[in-house]
């Protein structure tokens, strides 16, 4: 007999986001490092680690900042912020990879060994001379997530810093100096219902050491990561064409966000950080339970909220799609059936 096919990494570790066959909005968070088992694997053990795409998506990053300055925002007052969030991030990854990160304090003074990028740096906290960098460029040159820091004053959290370089259709230069009430007054929906409201309230209230995540989804045309407002005209037209030509429905990607929320324990700001991770339909495939439950999904959104994310039209050919996948389709619904056997 032979063994059942690997399942790749990606997959494996994919936070596949619909634990129920509806999907609404809501307060859905809950705390973090909790890991959660699905059909193909885990995910959420740690609250920050680096993925097989570590190094492309670091580089990609530093690429997007070079040609584009403003998709870092840091402000001498969010300065404590900053540094909160770059000791968590590197504390974070040292924790999910031991054998390969160490932060180390003796005294004043961090060492930061990062051998998966051949790094070493000694620095003290507030001493940005001795980082050699921003802390907040720094510590996004160090993880996958984008990052943004809201400030709670006046019972109010205002997004005064962040950097964010693959956001999905929305800017940070444009939501700087907003509050967390404004920043999603174009969402459908959630104002009546009470969802950001709720989450407001939560976000006010959030402790040190409690760090929870939530997350949240949406489609793309294709595996880019950066589709930031400010580079629509480089993503969007892919969307319109993916509508038009059935042979670009299986690279249709999934685009799933793991976002933490995250109590900052000296500066008390609030550190909201947004993990990307991207499936293609092809590959949602090769999960069964997985391109059943998002069919359900897709079939029963509302038109408001299928709007919003930018899915509406793509709904028809995706249905058609996961229904009848095309050529291939015998062979992948094979591999599927036995990874689905397989332990993970
Ligand atoms: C418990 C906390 C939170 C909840 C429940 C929540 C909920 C939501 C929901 C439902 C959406 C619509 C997403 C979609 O349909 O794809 C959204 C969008 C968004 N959220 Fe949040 N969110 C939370 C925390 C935050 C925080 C802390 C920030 C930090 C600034 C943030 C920034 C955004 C942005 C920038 C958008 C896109 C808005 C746009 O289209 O311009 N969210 N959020």
């Amino acid at each position: 007999m032979s063994s059942p096919p690997v399942i790749p990494d990606r997959v494996a570790r994919f936070p596949f986001p619909f634990p129920e066959a509806h999907y609404r909005y809501s307060t859905n968070v809950e705390p973090a490092r909790t890991p959660v088992r699905t059909a193909a694997g885990e995910w959420g053990r740690w609250l920050i680690d680096a993925d097989d795409g570590y190094r492309d998506e670091l580089a990609l990053r530093a690429q997007i900042l070079a040609a584009d300055p403003s998709r870092m925002v840091s402000a001498p007052h969010m300065a404590d912020a900053a540094w909160d969030t770059l000791l968590l991030c590197l504390g974070e990854l040292a924790a999910a990879h031991p054998e390969e990160m160490v932060l180390h304090r003796d005294g004043a003074v961090y060492r930061w060994c990062n051998r998966r990028l051949d790094e070493e740096r000694h620095f003290r906290r507030g001493d940005a001379d001795s980082l050699g960098a921003d802390p907040l460029a720094y510590a996004g040159s160090q993880v996958q997530e984008d990052i943004v820091l809201l400030e709670q004053r006046e019972g109010e959290l205002w997004a005064e810093a962040g950097l964010v370089t693959f956001a999905a259709d929305w800017s940070l230069a444009f939501d700087i100096g907003m509050t967390f009430l404004e920043i999603h007054g174009p969402v459908p929906r959630v104002h009546v219902e009470g969802v950001i409201p709720r989450a407001h309230a939560f976000l006010l209230r959030l402790q040190p050491d409690a760090p929870y995540r939530r997350t949240n989804w949406t489609m793309s045309a294709d595996p880019r990561l950066d589709q930031s407002t400010e580079t629509y005209p480089e993503w969007g037209p892919a969307r319109e064409r993916a509508l038009v030509d059935p042979a670009a429905v299986g690279q249709l990607q999934l685009r799933v966000e793991v976002q933490h929320l995250i109590r900052l324990p000296t500066s008390g700001a609030i550190l909201f950080l947004i993990r990307t991770h991207l499936l293609s339909l092809e590959a949602l495939m090769t999960v069964p339970e997985w391109a059943r439950r998002f069919a359900e999904v897709l079939r029963e959104l509302p038109a408001d909220i299928a709007d919003y994310k930018g899915v509406a039209g793509l709904r028809a050919p995706v249905l058609g799609w996961l229904e009848h996948p095309g050529p291939g389709a015998a062979s992948r619904e094979r591999q599927s059936r036995s990874a689905a056997r397989s332990p993970t």
